[in-house]
Formats: structure tokens, sequence, C-alpha cells
């Protein structure tokens, strides 16, 4: 600020009381902007922490309906599910993906009973749940995750997802071409109104670790994902791979992980204007838990600091572990 603007102009005018600063705020977050991830167990009754995601939880499938009936009475308006496959029910192709009766298919039923059409189910497209190796997709012998094979797999998954209730199927993967043949399949499978939010710039992230466990595939897993996720420092190619998610077919698109690309989602936001949201993956939720732990900051002002700067950014909306707990303290 100039010398002789002062004090004509004085920026620190506006923020001198509560409720001037309420009035001059720029970006509001609600919980219409959350979407909640929530893992699903075999049994019943059943609770299990994940120890690499303090306060999250692996749920049978009778809490998840719990859950979302909580989701709704919060003001969130959409859960995404993620299975923790057993052993036994995982193979090389993993076919249990195709499975109509499996654990996915049975928490989107369950859900859909518990709270009809007052939430919407999002449901992870890709084979690392199903796999005994834990990559996204087919192997071929040199253990490359191959592209075409992979997509007419994830085609079957998310049709039989579809036809379980899932309102949004959200592919994963990162296979080239799956949204148009996801797109393709849906309307030959009388899903027209089932929508597509593609995981368009998926990056090759070190942030992933907690979520492997909690799914039971990061034991598994060898090697990295890194032949089909993004490098981490291309920006260019993410708008790339969004141009051609939304010409595929997509109704939304995501970035993930989140705070580290908020550059990419600023650029997805400007270069396209369609809806934008951001998944603040599992190693982001547990930096912040662990870090409030250790007296780093509150875990409330914390969180809820890094959730709106996703909303200035540009995005529509939040996958977040913190869903529940910034609901509440939306709702005051
Ligand atoms: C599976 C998938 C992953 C996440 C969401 N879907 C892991 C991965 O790509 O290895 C990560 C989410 C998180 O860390 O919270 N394709």
């Amino acid at each position: 600020m100039t010398q002789a603007s002062y004090p004509a102009t004085r920026l620190r005018r506006t923020r001198a009381n509560g409720w001037s600063r309420a009035m001059h705020r720029e970006t509001v977050l609600t919980p219409a902007d959350l979407i909640w991830p929530l893992f699903v167990t075999d049994g019943s009754g059943v609770e299990e922490p994940v120890t690499s995601l303090p306060g999250v939880s692996r749920w049978s499938v009778d809490h998840i309906a719990k859950r979302a009936k909580e989701a709704v009475d919060l003001g969130i308006p959409c859960i995404a599910l993620f299975p923790n496959t057993q052993p036994n029910r995982r193979s090389d192709d993993g076919a249990e993906a195709l499975n109509p009766d499996n654990l996915m298919c049975r928490a989107i039923k369950a859900v859909r009973d518990a709270c009809g059409n007052d939430i919407g189910i999002l449901t992870d497209v890709a084979l690392d749940p199903y796999t005994s190796h834990g990559q996204d997709g087919l192997l071929d012998e040199a253990g490359y995750v191959v592209n075409d094979d992979t997509v007419a797999v994830l085609v079957d998954q998310a049709v039989n997802q579809a036809d379980a209730g899932a309102d949004i199927i959200a592919p994963s993967d990162m296979m080239d071409g799956r949204v148009k043949a996801i797109r393709m399949a849906l309307e030959m499978n009388q899903h027209p109104n089932v929508q597509i939010m593609a995981y368009a710039a998926k990056y090759a992230s070190a942030f992933y670790g907690p979520f492997r466990d909690a799914v039971g595939s990061g034991g598994l897993l060898k090697g990295d994902k890194k032949s089909y996720q993004m490098d981490p420092a291309n920006g260019d190619e993410a708008l790339r791979e969004i141009a051609f998610d939304i010409a595929e077919g997509a109704d939304s698109v995501m970035v993930k992980p989140g705070l580290a690309y908020l550059d990419i989602i600023w650029r997805a936001k400007q270069e396209f204007g369609v809806p934008v949201f951001a998944y603040q993956v599992s190693g982001e939720y547990a930096l912040i838990e662990v870090g409030a732990a250790a007296g780093v900051g509150d875990r409330d002002a914390l969180l809820m600091e890094k959730l709106v700067a996703f909303k200035r950014a540009g995005c529509s909306g939040v996958l977040t572990y913190h869903a529940p707990r910034a609901a509440q303290l939306l709702n005051g």
C-alpha cells in the first residue's frame, strides 16, 4: 500500500469486528460441500479402528447404514464407500469386484434401504481392493498394468455398482479411455442418470498410505503406481487428463490429493468451469490428527482452515475424512 492511499484505505478497517469479518467473508463452507468416505468390512456390529487413520474405523454394513443416516442428519449430501475385501476373496484378476453380492454392493443396498434418496452414494471404481497384488488393474507377465483389458473389467465393475444402486461412479484407476467406456455401458444398462465423477488428475502420491492400510491393499502392493498415476511435477498434463475426462462424459472431475495440488484445482476451474472436487486423502487427514495431538495447533481450527482453502481455490466440494467433524462444527 502506498503512502498516498493511507489512511483513506485501511484494509484492517473491515477486519476490526466479528460482524464485519462475517459480512466481508468471500468463501463459505457448508456441510453440503462435504463428501464423507467410509470403509466397509465384513460381519455385523463390527467397528475396527484404522491405526494409521486416528478417529477413522472400518464398519460392518449395518453400521455403515447408521453412519449414512448421521450424514443425512448433519447435512452431508454424499458418502463414498470403500471395501476391505477379505483376503480369500482377492485374486489376480480382482473378480470379486464383479460379484453382485460383494461387500460394496451390500453396503450400497443397506444405505439405500436406510436413507432412501436422501443421500448420494459414491463408489470407487478400481481393482485394488480386490486384487491379490494391490494394483488397480490387470497385470501382464512383466507386472505392467495393462490398459484396455483393465478398462473392460472396470466397465463391468461400474455397472455392477450402478445395478446395486450407486449414484456416482468414481473411477480412480487412471486408465486411459475408461470414462467413455463406463459412460456408454451405463447408458446401455438403463443407468442414464448415474453420474461419473472422474478422478481425472490423480497423482502417484506418498499421501495414500493410511488408505491402503484401511482397505488392506498396502501390504500386498509391490512396486508403485507411477505407470498410471501422474507425476507430482506435472500440471499441464493434469489439464489434458481433465479435458479428456470431460469430453468422455464425466459430470464432475476430481483432483487428488488435495492440498499439495491447489494450483491444479484452480487451473481446472478457470479453464473448464466444470464442477471440481478435491480428495483430501488419508495422509493429509492423518497429518492433521497426528500434528494436533503433538501440540502443533488446534485440530478443529487446522482442519477448517484447510477445508475452506479448497473452496477458495474453486472446489464445489471436498471428499474428506474430516467430514462429520467439520459438519458438526459448521452446524454449531
Ligand atoms: C484406489 C484408491 C486410492 C485412494 C482412493 N482410491 C489409493 C491408491 O490409489 O493407491 C486413496 C485415498 C486416500 O488416501 O485417502 N484406486
